[in-house]
């Protein structure tokens, strides 16, 4: 059995087929609101493999000249991001065991050869609320390790309708995404994977 980190818990099928359904056709009219983009790493400009949008009041954003913040527009359309649907915070008011609302909701989206390098999520002021991530569409070999880099990491699969909580002693904890697996879920028409990862970003409520 593989032992996670303390205050990581990985939820495996947290959502029914219906609900992922549900959930994929909400995610597809916050896309046409609010597009995908290439997001850019800081000060290189090298476009990242994943595709990104966010819906919430604040969105998380990167690019060459201003790197990794938070912002209440689209980068590129310059609109508001969209709401947060409702059934993503119920799934928030369900896992997270916080009172406050989420205020962002990041849309990364995978195709076949898409990874993520390890990382923190450190870029909100209030690490007390959980970051809760959730998985739909092909399965991906996900990764974590301990709040400091260069720690011991363990990894294992994350499949359609997966939550995962970093909360508590893990809420700082490296992750990152090291594969995909192709053609392994058909919820997504063209294939590929999508994560949602909600959190609170401002101190207070
Ligand atoms: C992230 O850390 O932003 C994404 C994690 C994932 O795709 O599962
Ligand atoms: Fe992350």
């Amino acid at each position: 059995m593989l032992v996670l980190p303390k205050g990581i818990r990985h939820i495996p099928g947290f959502l029914d087929h219906d609900a992922q359904v549900s959930l994929v056709e909400t995610i597809r009219g916050i896309v046409t609101e609010a597009p995908l983009y290439v997001p850019e790493m800081p000060r290189t400009g090298k476009p990242m493999s994943v595709r990104m949008t966010n819906c919430g009041p604040l969105g998380w954003v990167t690019d060459r000249d201003r790197g990794y913040r938070y912002q209440a527009l689209h980068p590129v359309t310059k609109n508001p991001w969209p709401p947060i649907p409702m059934e993503l915070l119920d799934l928030w008011g369900a896992v997270s065991g916080c009172r406050n609302q989420p205020q962002a909701c990041l849309v990364n989206f995978y195709d076949e050869t898409a990874r993520m390098g390890l990382h923190q999520d450190r870029d909100e002021e209030d690490f007390t609320a959980p970051v809760v991530s959730i998985s739909l569409g092909d399965t991906c070999l996900f990764r974590v390790g301990e709040t400091t880099r260069g720690g011991q990491t363990a990894s294992f699969k994350l499949a359609s309708g997966d939550v995962v909580v970093l909360g508590g002693e893990g809420r700082l904890c490296f992750h990152g995404v090291d594969r995909i697996y192709p053609a392994t879920s058909s919820l997504l028409k063209n294939g590929g994977r999508i994560n949602l990862t909600l959190r609170r970003v401002t101190a207070g409520n």
